[in-house]
């Protein structure tokens, strides 16, 4: 696997991987990685020729400061899985390489309208702009054919598909399955910081999710929220939010409607903040 820091240098050799005619596909990633990760990473190896990661861990995106100094670097074994797993490319640029102009310097808006003003937009101020601006800046260094993401991120990626439309990428977008653990817990990067503790307590976040959806189509959704989000804090959760939306527009809905849904869930345990969602309906 070849080791780029700067972004010139990554553009220069992956111009010649496309002038040979391969296809370039792309997993943008904040490191700590796990096998949620290495599963974009082969299912990018299934689609495309060549595999392009990115370890960047995004000040721009990070609206509580705590969250970014904490948030988990294991850079040494983030290699090893990576080649491992058959990357081709390890972009790992620092913040100067990607942010010439200084991260409170003057940074492009994004339109992403309504989609970023719930759920995560609302309870993170800033948030999807900064994510908008890091996968902005990688997509111009890395120009993929293909790009891979996590379904764990379910408004991540419909902030991205939007992404995709403004700046006139012409990328394909995969959404790859969340990856759980044998228990449930969705798999992240932030569950590293769980205390033994609240690693048991955290189970409870893709529990409720489930109970969610197997009540969905006997029981009134206000009804579950209340009785999911009681669930969660008696497990010691603080929670932010269980919703029920749309899955094609992410439209929050009070009853099942047909098509894709999803439900989608916040929390905290302690400082650490989780996310989980579950599809539902077609
Ligand atoms: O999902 C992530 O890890 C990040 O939000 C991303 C897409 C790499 C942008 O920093």
């Amino acid at each position: 696997m070849y080791l780029f820091k700067r972004a010139a240098d990554l553009r220069e050799a992956l111009g010649q991987e496309k002038k040979a005619g391969r296809r370039i596909g792309f997993a943008p990633t904040m490191g700590a990685l796990h096998q949620g990760h290495i599963s974009l990473i082969q299912a990018a190896k299934a689609q495309s020729d060549i595999v392009v990661a990115s370890i960047f861990v995004n000040p721009t995106q990070f609206n509580d400061p705590k969250d970014f100094e904490k948030y988990p670097s294991t850079i040494q074994q983030d290699i090893l899985l990576l080649t491992a797993a058959g990357a081709d490319y390890l972009f790992l640029p620092s913040v100067a390489e990607m942010y010439p102009e200084g991260v409170n310097g003057s940074h492009p808006h994004y339109d992403f309208g309504y989609i970023e003003s719930v759920l995560e937009g609302a309870s993170r101020p800033g948030h999807f702009q900064g994510v908008g601006i890091i996968v902005h800046k990688l997509l111009d260094a890395v120009e993929p054919d293909d790009l891979f993401m996590g379904q764990k991120d379910f408004q991540q990626c419909m902030i991205i598909k939007r992404l995709l439309e403004i700046t006139g990428s012409k990328a394909t977008l995969f959404i790859c399955p969340t990856l759980r653990e044998p228990d449930g817990l969705a798999m992240s990067s932030r569950n590293m910081r769980l205390t033994p503790e609240q690693r048991v307590t955290a189970v409870e976040i893709s529990r409720t999710l489930q109970w969610v959806k197997d009540n969905l189509a006997d029981r009134p959704f206000p009804e579950l929220r209340a009785e999911g989000l009681a669930r969660l804090e008696k497990a010691g959760f603080v929670p932010d939010y269980l919703q029920l939306a749309s899955g094609s527009d992410l439209r929050l809905l009070e009853a099942p409607e047909n098509g894709p849904m999803a439900i989608l869930v916040a929390a905290r345990l302690g400082d650490i903040r989780l996310i989980d969602n579950m599809t539902a309906g077609r």
